[in-house]
């Protein structure tokens, strides 16, 4: 990864004005390679949100008007500092602008906080899953940072899957984060499981998520029984197909959908960006 602290020279600023409504600071930005990068933002004083929550961020559009995405906030609900985890496609509207985006830079930030990969949309369980694919971890970057995480359940386990072994290094850093924190550090190091797999590039483990949880993989590496609606509750965070299918394997195993307004055994959002 590298840490673009100072523009250079022979880059273009893209960010937009200081005093543009709903700005705010960008402090730092880590590309982990070509497609993917990270960033992390000032926080308004009054913005208060749940972990695993989404904003809608973005620059202004070539027509001066503000070209907005969701994204999940990649920081928990204490942190000073906000985050952001994102794709970067080339010729994408906004992606293909805010990659460039540089230490100093500002970005548009609407401060109304929404989603439901939140622990008030799941009953109390044992075993907590939260099961990402690509960008879809950057809620869990929240949510494995959240001390009511490890209050709640005994056992949580997150797991990413990519289709390359170099897209899971945020995922790496992320749970090291969590487990050398001051605040967490302790909890995330006793409770907190890492299960990373990669579908087309090698790695030590490989296979769709779905296809681990079919053959009973996942839960044999893990040593856990297989998914049950007494002890497990689960988050899913990743593309329309992949929710489709981790939703119709639970369901078959007894779960139901939670919300907001009512809470159940599991929750899932599609990835925003990719
Ligand atoms: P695969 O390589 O077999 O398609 P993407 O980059 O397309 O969003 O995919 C990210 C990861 O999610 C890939 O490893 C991909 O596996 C996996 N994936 C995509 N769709 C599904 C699905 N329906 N069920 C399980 N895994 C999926």
């Amino acid at each position: 990864m590298t840490e673009t602290g100072i523009s250079s020279s022979n880059s273009i600023s893209v960010g937009v004005p200081a005093d543009t409504k709903d700005s705010v600071k960008v402090l730092s930005v880590t590309h982990w390679n070509d497609r993917l990068f990270h960033f992390t933002v000032e926080r308004p004083s009054s913005f208060r949100f749940r972990s695993g929550e989404f904003v809608m961020i973005g620059l202004l559009g070539d027509n001066g008007k503000p070209l907005l995405r969701a994204y999940s906030i990649a920081a928990p609900f204490w942190s000073e500092t906000l985050a952001f985890y994102s794709i970067k496609v080339q010729d994408g509207p906004l992606t293909s602008k805010l990659q460039n985006i540089k230490v100093g830079d500002h970005i548009i930030m609407k401060t109304k906080p929404v989603g439901t990969l939140v622990l008030d949309a799941l009953i109390p369980g044992k075993r907590l899953y939260m099961i990402a694919t690509g960008t879809g971890i950057a809620p869990f970057a929240s949510l494995i940072r959240d001390p009511e995480v490890y209050e709640q359940f005994e056992d949580v386990i997150l797991t990413h899957t990519c289709r390359d072994a170099d897209e899971l290094a945020y995922g790496a850093w992320l749970i090291e984060q969590a487990k050398s924190d001051e605040l967490i550090g302790e909890l995330a190091s006793e409770k907190l499981r890492y299960y990373p797999t990669t579908t087309r590039e090698q790695s030590p483990k490989m296979g769709r998520i779905t296809t681990l949880i079919e053959n009973g993989e996942l839960f044999s590496d893990l040593q856990v029984p297989a998914f049950n609606a007494d002890d497990d509750r689960v988050m899913i965070c990743g593309s329309m197909g992949l929710n489709t299918d981790v939703k119709a394997l639970l369901e078959a195993a007894g779960l139901e959908e939670g919300a907001n307004s009512k809470p159940a055994t599991y929750v899932l959002e599609k990835a925003f960006v990719g």
